[in-house]
């Protein structure tokens, strides 16, 4: 979610949308955030559920800031997750993470989603 180029009435749809969709009071919006904050700020008025947010290419050090600031109720992690399947252990003891490949993203084989290695 962001205005990066979905147009000047990017942000304006989605507080629309939001807004709507807050109406039928589902359990949670998801939300993909590329870095309109003001949008991000208003979406959390507007949605009254759960809202979890994924800020890609987030740093290790801002890892649980935006839950902390109650910008959101949960955020959500990909490449580090699917690199590190002990994560929230390795935050909670501030060991080094994994790096993910790139490369085995999105399809092949099993490779790159079930042998990242976990501490020992
Ligand atoms: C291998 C892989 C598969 C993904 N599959 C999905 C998917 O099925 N649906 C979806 O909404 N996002 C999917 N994503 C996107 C992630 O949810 C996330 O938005 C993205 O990876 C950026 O966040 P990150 O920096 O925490 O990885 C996928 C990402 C990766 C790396």
């Amino acid at each position: 979610m962001g205005d990066l180029d979905e147009g000047a009435e990017g942000p304006a749809l989605y507080r629309y949308v939001a807004s709507e969709l807050d109406k039928m009071h589902l359990a949670f919006l998801d939300v993909m955030h590329w870095g309109n904050e003001e949008l991000l700020t208003d979406l959390r008025k507007l949605w009254h559920q759960t809202l979890i947010l994924n800020r890609p290419g987030r740093p290790r050090e801002q890892i649980g800031a935006d839950v902390a600031a109650d910008i959101a109720d949960i955020e959500s992690y990909g490449s580090m997750t699917l690199a590190n399947p002990d994560f929230a252990r390795r935050v909670q003891t501030h060991s080094p993470f994994n790096e993910a490949d790139r490369a085995t993203f999105y399809g092949g084989s099993a490779r790159g989603y079930t042998d990242y290695p976990a501490m020992t």
